[in-house]
């Protein structure tokens, strides 16, 4: 009889969870345990295979965006150790890694990639520490993604000439590299991957909010055993990246971030004879036609925008919806964000964790006012969200226009602005009309309008009926202001070499 009752309550307690799904409050919190991280209290930085203090003995705070907590202290390189660096990655290129048999450099990259394997738990919580996104995406997406990177290109280290058939690639030399903050660990597998591959050596600087990964990665590095100078890894803000791009002793840059800093660089090393990869911000397209899967179209958009704070550079922050539907679609829309859970990055129901700075936090929340103040109107879910940390709730503009602000300029937070179309030509027109082409999604069930689209939407990626995946056998880049030259693929091998 006991049991009987038992058997009921738990039916009504299910029912009730199925009832109340949605609610975002109902879920009990599943903390990811940080017992297992080891953090240094300060970090120095990686040169020639040791750890080198900075000549100028400055140090800064790395702080978790949703405790607020110093994570570690992040030692600042200026000009000196970056030279440092440089003549170490030089000298390493020269004696060591352009003499090793290609085969043989491929086995180092081999490692790095199992060592990023085993230590996968490690770094995926670190990442949603220092980074604050979702445990769930640095688990599920970044770590496993920058494995497959040095995976991939470990592959391509001996069969160069058979990536270019007829041709003789060559390694360019030093190559210096300046990544962002919105997948630290991955977009370093991006860029030191392929040039270790091609024969080059590295100087890597990651965000300054996110230097954590970076350095576990100079870790792993030492554990396998890479030749001193190899890859350098020196942390630091704009000035220590300026004194890299700056530096006579470098032969290739490769830049992710904004497009700012991008134009700098660009005008910066003109005429130096450096060669330059860019990869900077967007403005993606999101199109939704009629005849689409609208569940799946809906739960793609979600996907687009909201995964990662909005802090990728590929996200789908313009919707574009078919007038027919648009009304079903803004329902389903809103219905999906009143469920997403908004909060601690290191709990694995959150969907939405914690935008990466004070900063950034402060562009999206001006960029909320300006849509309002330009008449867009504004729908947030009533979801609670910490009161301590930098957190934003997910947004949707409505009656958004092609002039609006929120509509032309990269927002990089989790805010939507829709818009609707009745024809294939209006939305490509409307779809291109922004500085930039990085990406965009096409949403039917028409092969022929895919197909249609994407050889006519301005972006360098183009997914239809699914949203940001990635794949370390497929080129991404963009062209116009998302900048140019592309990673991944065998495409990605090009930045890094010379072909005669
Ligand atoms: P940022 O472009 O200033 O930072 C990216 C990297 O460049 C960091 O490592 C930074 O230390 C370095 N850097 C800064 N100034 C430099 C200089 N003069 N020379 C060399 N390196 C320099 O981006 P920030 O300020 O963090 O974010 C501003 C906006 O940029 C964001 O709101 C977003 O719109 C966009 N952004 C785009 C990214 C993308 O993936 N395309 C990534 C990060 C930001
Ligand atoms: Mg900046």
């Amino acid at each position: 009889m006991a049991k009987k009752q038992d058997k009921k309550h738990a039916d009504s307690a299910s029912d009730k969870a199925i009832l109340d799904f949605g609610k975002a409050q109902n879920y009990t919190p599943a903390p990811e345990s940080t017992g297992h991280i080891r953090l240094k209290k300060q970090y120095e930085l990686f040169i020639n295979g040791t750890w080198v203090k900075p000549s100028k003995g400055v140090y800064f705070d790395s702080v978790s965006p949703s405790t607020e907590q110093v994570l570690a202290r992040v030692a600042e390189a200026g000009a000196e150790d970056v030279d440092k660096a440089v003549k170490a990655a030089r000298k390493a290129y020269t004696e060591v890694w352009s003499k090793m048999p290609a085969r043989e450099r491929g086995k180092y990259i081999f490692r790095i990639a199992r060592i990023i394997q085993e230590r996968a738990r490690e770094l995926a919580v670190i990442e949603s520490m220092d980074g604050g996104k979702p445990i769930r995406e640095s688990r599920d997406v970044d770590v496993p993604l920058a494995a497959n990177h040095f995976f991939y290109y470990a592959g391509w280290a001996d069969k160069l000439e058979y990536a270019f058939p007829g041709k003789t690639p060559e390694s360019l030399g030093v190559a210096g590299q300046i990544i962002p903050w919105n997948f630290p660990l991955l977009m370093a597998a991006w860029k030191i991957a392929p040039a270790l591959a091609c024969g080059n050596t590295v100087v890597l600087k990651p965000a300054e909010t996110t230097s954590l990964t970076a350095l576990k990665l100079a870790e792993i590095i030492e554990e396998s055993g890479l030749p001193a100078g190899v890859v350098n890894i020196v942390t630091g803000a704009g000035a220590t990246g300026a004194a890299i791009v700056n530096h006579p002793d470098i032969d290739k840059i490769a830049f992710t971030g904004s497009t700012e800093v991008g134009k700098i660089i660009q005008k910066a090393i003109a005429g130096t004879g450096k060669k330059l990869t860019l990869e900077l911000g967007g403005k993606a397209a999101n199109i939704i036609f009629e005849d689409a899967a609208l569940d799946q179209a809906v739960e793609g958009i979600v996907n687009g925008i909201f995964f990662n704070q909005g802090h990728v550079c590929c996200a789908g922050s313009r919707l574009f919806v078919q007038e027919g539907v648009a009304e079903k679609v803004i329902r389903k829309l809103t219905d999906r964000m009143a469920s997403l859970i908004v909060g601690d990055p290191l709990d694995k129901n959150t969907d939405v964790g914690a935008i990466n700075s004070a900063e950034q936090l402060k562009k999206i929340q001006e960029y909320l006012k300006i849509g309002v103040a330009e008449g867009a109107e504004i729908y947030q879910p009533t979801c609670s969200i910490p009161t301590k940390g930098n957190f934003c709730k997910p947004t949707l503009f409505l009656h958004a226009s092609q002039s609006h602000r929120i509509v032309q300029e990269e927002i990089f937070g989790p805010v939507l602005a829709i818009q609707t179309f009745r024809t294939v030509e209006e939305v490509i027109e409307k779809a291109n009309n922004t500085p930039y082409g990085l990406s965009a999604g096409v949403w039917t069930d028409k092969g022929s309008k895919i197909f249609n689209l994407t050889s006519k939407l301005k972006a360098g990626v183009v997914w239809a009926n699914t949203y940001n995946k990635f794949d370390p056998t497929a080129p991404f880049g963009g062209y116009r202001e998302s900048g140019f030259g592309r990673e991944g693929g065998l495409h990605g091998l090009l930045p890094y070499l010379k072909l005669s």
